[in-house]
């Protein structure tokens, strides 16, 4: 199975992003439905793997936490434009969670990703670059920034290549827990 670790977003999050999915001929938009925040691409895994994957995020126990999406980039530049997505505003709380999902993928057995994490979500890809570029795309939405969103889980998806497109399953969902707000006691009052 292709299997990846991602956020799924919620629904008006979802549609103000798909209000963002105009405007470059060149792009090949990602289905509104289909938007999501990787954590970790994991690729083909057979049932073992899956398993032990699984039970290291069952056992992961991170932190809930809420975040906005804001700013727009690409990844590749000029010619070599591979793809534009939409950022974190406050990258931290995301990158903590990857970190342990890495961990634990890790103690799955899954070999180590090099790749440093930029938490993004992909708006669109390109096979041609667009032309003339992206600056004016760019600059028009410089200052998109969604509504706060509670990240209460992240999902273990299955990916599918169908004929119209990836299809995105998922396959286990990993509750995250709000940090117990210290107590009358702890805080001296
Ligand atoms: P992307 O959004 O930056 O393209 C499912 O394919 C998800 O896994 C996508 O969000 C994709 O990230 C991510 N991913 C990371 N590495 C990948 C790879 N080598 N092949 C396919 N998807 C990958």
């Amino acid at each position: 199975m292709r299997l990846f670790i991602a956020l799924a977003l919620p629904d008006d999050i979802k549609e103000r992003l798909a209000g963002l999915q105009r405007g470059v001929k060149e792009a090949r938009w990602v289905k509104p439905e289909n938007l999501h925040l990787t954590l970790r691409f994991l690729g083909e895994l057979d049932g073992h793997q899956a398993h032990d994957v699984d039970a290291a995020l069952t056992s992961l126990g991170g932190e809930a936490f809420s975040m906005r999406l804001a700013g727009l980039d690409g990844f590749g530049e000029g010619r070599k434009l591979r793809a534009l997505w939409v950022g974190a505003e406050d990258p931290e709380p995301v990158k903590r969670l990857q970190a342990k999902v890495e961990r634990a993928v890790q103690q799955a057995g899954i070999a180590p990703n090099g790749r440093k994490f930029i938490p993004h979500v992909t708006l669109a890809r390109f096979k041609r670059a667009p032309s003339p570029d992206l600056s004016s795309y760019l600059q028009s939405h410089s200052l998109f920034r969604s509504e706060p969103f509670a990240v209460t889980e992240f999902v273990l998806f299955s990916s599918f290549l169908a004929r119209e497109g990836s299809i995105y399953r998922p396959e286990a969902r990993y509750p995250l827990r709000w940090a117990e707000l210290p107590d009358a006691a702890s805080r001296g009052g």
